[in-house]
């Protein structure tokens, strides 16, 4: 069977993610930042192992790296992510926050998708997924939390360039939006349930194709505009 890695699984769509492959007969690499304390995750049943991994962190990457080297990846999933800051003006911006949020949202998963590299080009299925947001889109743009907004949006500009670097290699990059999910950061009243996101992101996972490297799609597998 396949093996997925994913970042930040030990709750909301991360964790419903290495459920849903877990349950699959996938093998599972979860990673999350305090596994001793991750409860959820440490539940789940399958051919599943967790790993410490601070995304923000590159001493728990290297380890990652050491721990996995040879090992093929057919679907690394760059799912960890934050949302901190929500204010609606660009008066309102604390940096430090924003700071924070490109070093976790932008630079973490570039650099955690570039030290796999090696990993996810010796599977078969060759899959790098980032989980984006509707939120990144300018065209989209309904105007405020700036700070979240413009993270997304510099993922997807940083993953597209990677993805047409990768373009010979038959990898396929791509930007998902997970949908407004029930989660710690979607919120109680959120229209979509970590279930059926993490659902329509697998099954649009399954029928990626080289030809679509580079793609931004919502969960259900329309095309989301840039
Ligand atoms: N929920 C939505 O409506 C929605 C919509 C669009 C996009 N997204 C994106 O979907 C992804 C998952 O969101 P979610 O709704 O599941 O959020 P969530 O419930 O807040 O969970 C976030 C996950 O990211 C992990 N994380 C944060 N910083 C990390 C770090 N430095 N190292 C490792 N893990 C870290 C958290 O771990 P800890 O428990 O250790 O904090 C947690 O596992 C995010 O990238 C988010 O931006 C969500």
């Amino acid at each position: 069977m396949p093996t997925v890695l994913i970042t930040g699984a030990n709750r909301g769509i991360g964790l419903e993610l290495a459920r849903q492959y877990a349950a699959d007969g996938w093998r599972v690499i979860a990673t999350c930042r305090n596994p001793g304390a991750a409860d959820d995750l440490n539940a789940v049943e399958g051919d599943i192992d967790v790993y410490p991994l601070d995304v923000d962190d590159t001493s728990t990457l290297d380890a990652l790296v050491t721990s996995l080297q040879g090992q093929a990846i057919d679907v690394l999933f760059n799912n960890a992510g934050i949302n901190i800051n929500k204010v609606p003006s660009i008066g309102d911006i604390d940096y430090d926050a924003w700071a924070r949020t490109m070093e976790t949202n932008v630079f973490a998963p570039i650099r955690v998708a570039w030290a796999f590299k090696d990993n996810v080009l010796a599977s078969s299925m060759k899959v790098m997924a980032f989980t984006s947001s509707l939120m990144a889109s300018i065209e989209r743009n309904g105007g405020g939390n700036a700070v979240y907004r413009s993270s997304k949006t510099a993922l997807n500009m940083a993953a597209h360039c990677l993805s047409l670097e990768l373009a010979d290699t038959g990898a396929t990059v791509a930007m998902l939006h997970p949908g407004h999910v029930r989660t710690d950061m979607g919120g109680p009243n959120a229209p979509v349930t970590a279930v059926d996101s993490a659902a329509g992101m697998r099954d649009v996972i399954s029928k990626l194709s080289p030809d679509e490297n580079g793609c931004f799609k919502n969960y259900d597998g329309t095309a989301f505009p840039w």
